[in-house]
């Protein structure tokens, strides 16, 4: 396995003259999670979509190296795979076509088995010809892992990992989560303290401290 580094440094970001945050730092690498904690409003959302390279810092900057490789931001989602409640699913399209079309935009060849094994997973193989309109709103949060897994990043940023999900959706997160563990690096954003549980660091922004987490 390639060297994976992922750094935060001296994060700040202010929108028009409010300061959401202005010093977050941290370094992860292969194996390392992290929980990004915090009131509502305190930027938890904000800081993964800065880190995932959707958003822009107003000052610092992200790192990604892969062995000796410095990856450009423009590259990050290649990288990269987020679940966020600001994620827009097709609603015109299947739950099957919504994974089609991602791999074909995303030009990569993810075999259709995957795509059904991904399907599987989350449990919606059932549902798959079905239009996402129709779809729960816990079905629309299992598709969204299928589609952030399907190029296998090394990188998976969660926000609200668990919301919307039933306990079988969960334990299959949390699952997810484990493996995402074992091959790369898991940035979790959450308030609820069984998510902050999986991951062995915690940052709090409105403390904006970082410790252990000591389960
Ligand atoms: N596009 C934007 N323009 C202006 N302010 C914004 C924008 N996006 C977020 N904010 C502000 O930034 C702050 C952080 O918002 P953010 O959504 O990151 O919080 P959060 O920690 O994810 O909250 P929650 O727990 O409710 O999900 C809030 O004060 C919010 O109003
Ligand atoms: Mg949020």
């Amino acid at each position: 396995m390639n060297q994976l580094t992922f750094k935060a440094v001296s994060i700040a970001k202010t929108f028009n003259r409010r300061k959401v945050f202005t010093e977050i730092s941290f370094s992860l690498a292969n194996n390392q999670s992290i929980a990004v904690a915090g009131r509502n409003g305190s930027g938890k959302s904000t800081l993964l979509k800065i880190l995932a390279g959707v958003l822009s810092p107003s000052k610092g900057e992200i790192e990604m190296n892969i062995g000796n490789k410095t990856i450009k931001p423009a590259d990050y989602f290649v990288h990269l795979g987020l679940v966020s409640p600001y994620l827009q699913l097709y609603d015109e399209f299947t739950g099957w076509e919504n994974l089609d079309i991602f791999r074909k935009v995303r030009g990569i060849n993810t075999p259709d088995e995957y795509l059904n094994e991904l399907l599987k997973r989350v449990n919606l193989w059932e549902r798959r010809n079905d239009f996402v309109r129709t779809y729960s709103s816990g079905m629309k949060q299992r598709l969204k892992y299928a589609f952030a897994l399907i190029h296998k990043p090394p990188i998976l940023l969660l926000d609200e990992p668990t919301s919307n999900l039933d306990t079988e959706g969960i334990s299959t997160v949390y699952q997810i989560m484990e493996e995402q563990k074992k091959n790369g690096i898991l940035i979790v954003a959450t308030n609820d303290a069984e998510d902050i549980k999986q991951c062995d660091q915690v940052i709090d922004l409105n403390l904006q401290i970082r410790k252990e987490n000591n389960k």
